[in-house]
């Protein structure tokens, strides 16, 4: 590879997935088993510096200003072996900052692998497609190919076993299609203890309603396809709603069983399900931990937030609209 030693600094934002990546068909080339959908989320961004050093001796990963070492690390050196196609390369210094507080229990390997891979992508002088780089933060997380591009991306999910040529995600609509709204109610701040890959591959060897969740994604991805271009929010919103339940009913059933849910999970649930009842149109989604995504239009945002703060156990409503595609920009760091 040919190494840009000036510091490059690349953004991207977190996704949330409306029809959701559950499963894997390779751990080792972390090829997902089914497609997915999702929305990228303007409030939620990494902001990543990377620079080559020829005088480091190891990579060094500094997180919203705290110096990280161990498995992190260690995700990122592999990552930049991976994008360099090679270990024997120089060390790198890489700042990353998250413009939601650390530790808020929010996924936040898309947005940082999605705006590794574009720094990466600079420093290397790789010159990559959307395609290639959507490929490349794929290996660092699934969900990350998704945050490579604005508005709605599409994961596609390729068939071969031992190749990635047709693993990674292309743009629906860009932000400007459709103006949402997406509110996270924090319901926890711990540290999840089944990550997302142990979760589906445990799910995968032992739930047997696995082969039914694999069968059943073309239909639902097809199905959102239709209700983004035609911007049916109900649609839409029962399609994400049906989408998280299937992906939490599959991994309730696995054993030993997952259950990402605390109390306080339930409740919103029900509080934003009862605000339905009386008209206003609101639709939950949950990932691999307690929090509760709630999608809804910019005129309701405001009375759903004020239902949802009341709940016992919510420690606060994170509000965000959709948001950009990963870029370079220049260091703020
Ligand atoms: O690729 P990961 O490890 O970020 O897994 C993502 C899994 C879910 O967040 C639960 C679903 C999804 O599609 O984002």
């Amino acid at each position: 590879a040919d190494f840009n030693y000036n510091p490059v600094t690349a953004q991207a934002h977190a996704n949330i997935a409306l029809i959701k990546y559950w499963g894997k068909r390779s751990v080792d080339l972390n090829l997902p088993a089914v497609g997915s959908i999702s929305l990228t989320l303007d409030a939620l961004k990494t902001t990543t510096t990377l620079q080559f050093d020829e005088n480091l001796n190891e990579d060094e990963l500094q997180l919203d200003y705290r110096k990280v070492t161990g498995k992190p690390l260690d995700r990122v050196t592999e990552f930049l072996d991976i994008a360099a196609e090679t270990s024997n390369r120089p060390r790198a210094k890489i700042v990353t900052k998250n413009s939601f507080p650390t530790g808020a229990g929010l996924a936040s390997s898309a947005s940082g692998f999605a705006a590794l891979a574009v720094a990466a992508d600079k420093a290397l002088n790789l010159n990559h497609s959307k395609e290639e780089l959507s490929r490349l933060a794929r290996k660092g997380s699934g969900s990350a190919a998704r945050s490579i591009y604005g508005g709605f991306a599409e994961m596609k999910c390729g068939s071969s076993f031992d190749d990635d040529k047709d693993d990674y995600a292309i743009p629906l609509h860009d932000e400007s299609h459709w103006d949402l709204r997406l509110l996270i109610a924090v319901t926890s701040t711990d540290k999840k203890d089944v990550g997302s890959t142990e979760g589906m591959v445990r799910t995968a060897k032992t739930s047997s309603f696995y082969q039914g969740w694999v069968e059943n994604q073309q239909a639902d991805l097809e199905e959102m396809r239709s209700a983004l271009h035609a911007k049916n929010f109900e649609k839409v919103g029962e399609l994400t709603e049906h989408s998280c339940f299937k992906m939490h009913g599959l991994a309730m059933s696995g054993r030993p069983p997952l259950l990402y849910w605390n109390a306080a999970t339930t409740e919103t649930i029900h509080t934003v399900w009862n605000l339905r009842k009386k008209g206003i149109a609101a639709f939950v989604t949950i990932d691999a931990g307690p929090q509760v995504k709630i999608l809804c239009q910019p005129d309701r945002a405001e009375l759903i937030k004020q239902a949802v703060l009341s709940v016992n156990g919510v420690k606060n409503i994170i509000e965000t609209k959709p948001g950009p595609e990963a870029s370079i920009v220049q260091s703020e760091i």
